[in-house]
């Protein structure tokens, strides 16, 4: 990626956050997810009365993706006020797609606190090819 394209991923992923449906945490989250052909989907954080039916931000984001038949990804920006991390559920998700994807962890000021590979935010995860025979 050039600093250019890391830059707009960012931009993009803090721009998602204010589209955060957030009544309960009042914690917006923004994402943006970088296929390998250049395409960017964003993504915000929805939240619900039934608490367990909310979805993150990094999941709104790879499911749009998903749904519009990008399977191979390069990056993920996710934006917060304070930096905060993936959560657990997210990791998961996006490690069934791109183990290897860069994970750039910003505030909303664009301050990169992380910029790790997944597999180092999920150690020893759990992948399709347990599954999947050939794969
Ligand atoms: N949240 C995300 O969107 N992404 C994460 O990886 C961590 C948590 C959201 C879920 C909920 O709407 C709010 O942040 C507080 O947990």
């Amino acid at each position: 990626m050039t600093p250019q394209e890391t830059q707009a991923l960012i931009e993009q992923a803090i721009a998602a956050a204010q589209y955060a449906y957030i009544p309960y945490s009042r914690y917006a989250v923004g994402a943006a997810l970088l296929a390998k052909g250049g395409q960017r989907y964003s993504g915000c954080n929805v939240e619900n009365a039934a608490y367990p039916a909310c979805i993150c931000a990094e999941r709104t984001a790879l499911v749009k993706a998903i749904s519009e038949g990008q399977r191979h990804f390069v990056a993920i920006a996710v934006a917060t006020r304070d930096g905060g991390s993936p959560c657990g559920l997210c990791r998961q998700m996006l490690f069934e797609f791109a183990p290897d994807l860069r994970v750039l962890i910003c505030d909303f000021a664009g301050k990169v606190h992380h910029d790790l590979p997944l597999r180092a935010l999920l150690a020893h995860g759990f992948g399709p090819e347990r599954l999947l025979e050939g794969a």
